[in-house]
């Protein structure tokens, strides 16, 4: 099992010897390692069981460590990173040499980040060399919201997981491409809302043939063990007998399953806190004495847009 802690120097220790570990962000938690070391970067593709084709966000500390990653850094990324940055937006931007084709998936375009945590910021501002960092899970799998999380999943092969606490925003990061001087495209719904990117740029929702693919995206992934299922508890009584049935509420009980088998995201309906809430309820639910998982519709707006998203993945069919 891996070491949990909250020792940065250790931390370090790992990452220069292009070794990973577990770290926080406001997001999810990372399997993180050196941007610049090949050996670091095929680790954690090994360790999360994950296609070399699936690219990694490279993370940084701020706005000035952007500058030699990326061939042009236009001026409307630089206001998005102003207006969200430390925070859970990646936005792509055209690679410099430093980045190896490894990161990319030989795409000339680099995902990059400045995530809002303080022991991770801390940690970026120790070290010469940016962090790539996946979803501390194993590839499909449901994404990690804390260290327990990252050890239960990956705790047999990774040294040490450095532990911030609950994440705080609970989904991954908005990814967005820059379009032109004021639009940009988003790629991955995540924790900046379409509404609040609105007040900065224009949206191009348009459908358009080079759009370039987010594995993140594919359908059947940030799943739990358990089947979860999306119909009306009629569909699934009639489908699934005899079935023991848990529910994820977003903010009120089913009256036809024990509440010991429900979990709500927010009982005061804030969009926010079910975020933040999303992935822990859905690990506590594949732990529990039931067979399928129903979920509750959640409203498509704001951060509702992205739990949705989440929520459809993990209920399509798997393989
Ligand atoms: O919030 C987050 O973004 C978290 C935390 C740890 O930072 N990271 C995360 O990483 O969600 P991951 O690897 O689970 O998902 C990143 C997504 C992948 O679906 C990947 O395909 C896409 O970002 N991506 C990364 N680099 C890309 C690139 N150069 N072009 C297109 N998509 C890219
Ligand atoms: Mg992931």
């Amino acid at each position: 099992m891996a070491d949990i802690g909250q020792d940065i120097g250790k931390a370090i220790q790992f990452l220069k010897a292009n070794g990973v570990v577990g770290i926080p962000t406001e997001t999810v938690y990372g399997l993180a390692g050196n941007a610049f070391s090949e050996k670091a970067i095929l680790k954690i593709f090994e360790v999360k069981n994950r296609p070399l084709s699936d690219p990694l966000i490279t993370h940084v500390p701020d706005l000035k460590s952007i500058e030699p990653l990326v061939t042009d850094f236009p001026e409307l990324a630089k206001k998005l990173f102003d207006a969200f940055s430390p925070g859970p937006l990646t936005i792509l931007l055209p690679k410099s040499i430093l980045i190896s084709d490894l990161v990319t998936n030989s795409s000339s375009y680099v995902a990059i980040r400045i995530p809002r945590h303080p022991l991770t910021l801390e940690l970026l501002h120790s070290i010469d060399f940016p962090l790539v960092a996946p979803s501390a899970n194993s590839f499909g799998a449901l994404s990690p919201s804390s260290a327990l999380h990252v050890q239960k999943g990956l705790g047999n092969f990774i040294p040490y997981i450095l532990d911030g606490g609950p994440c705080l925003v609970g989904l991954e990061s908005t990814i967005i491409k820059i379009e032109n001087d004021n639009q940009v495209r988003v790629l991955r719904q995540g924790g900046i809302s379409e509404e609040e990117l609105q007040l900065f740029a224009i949206l191009d929702n348009s459908e358009t043939q080079n759009k370039p693919v987010v594995p993140g995206t594919m359908l059947s992934h940030y799943a739990p063990r358990k089947p979860l299922i999306l119909d009306s508890i009629h569909e699934v009584l009639k489908s699934h007998l005899p079935v023991r049935i848990g529910y994820l509420g977003f903010s009120s009980y089913h009256e036809l399953i024990p509440v010991e088998n429900q979990i709500l995201l927010s009982e005061t309906g804030k969009m926010d806190e079910a975020a933040r809430h999303l992935f822990g309820a859905l690990h506590e639910l594949d732990e529990k004495e039931i067979d399928v998982i129903l979920v509750s519709k959640i409203p498509e707006i704001g951060l509702g847009k992205a739990i949705w998203d989440r929520l459809k993945r993990a209920s399509a069919k798997r393989g």
